[in-house]
């Protein structure tokens, strides 16, 4: 099973990542965590590039979370499914969508098919979004910054916006959640959500 979380930066999805892992844990069940982009050599060089480096042109940016993806799948995602382990991924393929495809406005359907190349069509079979709005996202990103955390409020909302486009398209892999309700309720929910799918 595949299973990514994603939302506004400060929507607390890292956390609910390590509540499942702990929980799927103490029921003996293999989990592999993984953080985009990251997650391997490659990923971690490609992170500190795309993310602490200089300005990066849009399509470009895409390239590089792209490039980090296709590493990721190949050398730790398909690996770990293949032998039957439950990965759970900190962001995916809605990431690049959102943030490079409505937010710097290059198209959700262009960056899906880069990117559906990079992951040879690998899709989450479950995906969580935390919903929270555009200040409380502001508010809770600290004082230290990287280059997309320190985009402007207007670029945020776009990427709200762009969350909920995707959760209307892509209704039967999302489950949006209520990303203000206390970290035990969402992580209930999430359980909620996982067993009435039956996976
Ligand atoms: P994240 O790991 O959530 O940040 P942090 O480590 O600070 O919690 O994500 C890093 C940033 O990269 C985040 O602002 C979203 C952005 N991003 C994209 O723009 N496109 C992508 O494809 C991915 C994976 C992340």
């Amino acid at each position: 099973m595949f299973i990514s979380f994603e939302g506004l930066d400060g929507c607390g999805k890292t956390t609910q990542v390590e509540l499942l892992e702990a929980f799927l844990e103490m029921r003996d069940v293999e989990v592999v965590g993984t953080r985009e982009p990251g997650g391997t050599e490659l990923g971690e060089t490609l992170r500190a590039i795309v993310l602490h480096g200089q300005k990066v042109s849009p399509w470009a940016e895409v390239a590089i979370f792209a490039a980090a993806r296709a590493e990721l799948v190949d050398q730790v995602i398909e690996p770990a499914l293949k032998r039957g382990a439950t990965v759970i991924s900190d962001r995916f393929v809605d990431s690049s969508l959102v943030y490079q495809g409505v937010a710097r406005g290059l198209g959700i359907e262009n960056v899906l098919q880069v990117n559906v190349l990079a992951t040879k069509g690998l899709m989450p079979d479950r995906t969580f979004l935390l919903l929270v709005d555009e200040k409380l996202s502001e508010a809770r990103v600290g004082e230290e910054r990287d280059r997309m955390e320190s985009e402007s409020e207007a670029f945020r909302r776009l990427v709200g916006d762009g969350y909920r486009r995707l959760a209307e398209m892509f209704p039967e892999r999302i489950v949006a959640l209520d990303g203000t309700q206390s970290r035990e309720q969402i992580a209930r929910d999430v359980r909620k959500a996982l067993v009435e799918g039956a996976i």
